[in-house]
């Protein structure tokens, strides 16, 4: 079987799971591109499949309103075709505000999601608007206070991940324990802690993590009540999955979850959430070559001209995105690899592709719009991808 014929097959089985379509990037586009030319990766991006992919978050949704997560993809014809949308944003980074603003976006609808910031950089975005501001611990409270002592603050909490290819828990999050202590010092700073967020981990393919995480935020915005403090708002995070390699519940599944988990929610809170995947991974395709093949110990290598460094770092993680080629050999087990001299770069172990695979063979990888590009350096020299768009 062919690898194209391979992943015909897998999207057959993954509608047997859920039968909500899910439509990529067409593959004539990737075909027409080439016959421009190609001289380095690029990534090919169709805006009208991510202006889709919004409408129908908001569809699915209605009480969420979707603050698109820039990191996922921050280039600015992706950014201005969410911006036509009246999408909301999430940013980590004053650079990504900045971004923002050049495409005429009000500050007041970006959220500063990063828990922990630089003092500088909160004293920057709340000058230039931006109104809300995440913090997961009492130190972060203070320090934001200092310097922004009418911020609006939501609190990021601890949550299940549990089924989710690319978990976001440990690193970030207040365990419940440790929730009194925050809201105490807000209580008696005289700070507008009003919000709580999470994030169920990336590419979630287990809408019960959600339906957990909005019962712990009702339970603290009881606690906060009970404080004094007045809940206004609750972030449901990013995590919605895409069709990568394995079967994964629409956004139609999951917002069976959470527009139930929100239903009872008070109407003084307004709902939101920040997808970056789900509204760009499946709007472009990532075209790669093979710049050489080798054999050791009996073990077939490619090696391409694009790897960890060069946008691909998901795949070293344990996140697998599908790969095409227009070989029709028998498929084998090979190890990927990227092109620089770090035995740190190496993509894929045993993955099957082709036995004909050679240099100079195209690589085409679906629905690759969002951590590819936006990860990548010029790391050996290697030149950055570009971004191509329809
Ligand atoms: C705070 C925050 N919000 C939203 C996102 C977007 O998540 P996803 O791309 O899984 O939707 C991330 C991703 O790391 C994040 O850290």
């Amino acid at each position: 079987m062919t690898a194209h014929a391979a992943l015909r097959q897998q999207a057959e089985l993954d509608s047997l799971f859920d039968t909500h379509p899910e439509v990529s990037l067409d593959f004539g586009h990737v075909q027409r591109a080439l016959e421009q030319g190609y001289t380095k990766p690029f990534l090919l991006v169709d805006p009208d499949i991510v202006r889709g992919k919004y409408r129908r978050f908001c569809a699915a949704m209605p009480r969420v309103r979707a603050h698109y997560a820039v990191k996922a993809n921050p280039d600015l014809r992706v950014v201005q075709a969410l911006v036509d949308e009246g999408s909301g944003f999430e940013i980590a980074s004053p650079a990504e505000l900045d971004l923002l603003v050049s495409q005429g976006v009000d500050p007041s609808h970006v959220h500063y999601s990063n828990p922990v910031k630089a003092r500088q950089y909160i004293e920057y975005a709340a000058s230039k608007g931006v109104e809300w501001f995440a913090l997961d611990s009492a130190d972060e409270l203070r320090k934001i206070h200092a310097v922004a002592p009418r911020a609006k603050l939501y609190l990021r909490i601890d949550t299940p991940n549990i089924g989710s290819d690319w978990p976001l828990s440990g690193k970030f999050g207040v365990h419940l324990g440790e929730v009194d202590e925050i809201l105490d010092a807000a209580a008696a700073l005289g700070a507008q802690l009003c919000g709580v967020t999470f994030h169920v981990g990336s590419q979630c393919r287990n809408p019960q993590n959600w339906r957990v995480a909005i019962d712990r935020a009702k339970r603290i915005f009881q606690k906060m009540r009970l404080k004094g403090l007045k809940p206004e708002m609750l972030n449901i995070g990013g995590g919605f999955p895409v069709r990568l390699t394995k079967p994964i519940p629409s956004v139609e599944v999951i917002s069976e979850v959470v527009n139930a988990a929100i239903a009872d929610l008070d109407e003084s809170i307004r709902v939101m959430a920040e997808p970056g995947r789900y509204l760009v991974s499946d709007s472009a395709y990532f075209v790669c070559r093979a710049i050489g093949t080798a054999r050791r110990g009996g073990q077939r290598w490619v090696y391409l001209d694009t790897g960890m460094f060069g946008g691909l770092l998901e795949s070293t993680q344990g996140l697998h995105y599908p790969l095409e080629s227009d070989c029709g050999g028998r498929l084998v087990p090979w190890h990927i690899a990227g092109p620089t001299c770090d035995s740190v770069d190496v993509l894929l172990q045993d993955h099957l592709l082709p036995a004909d695979l050679q240099d100079d063979d195209f690589i085409y990888i679906r629905n690759a719009g969002a951590y590819t590009t936006a990860y990548a350096s010029e790391f050996n020299g290697f030149p950055l991808p570009d971004v191509r768009v329809i």
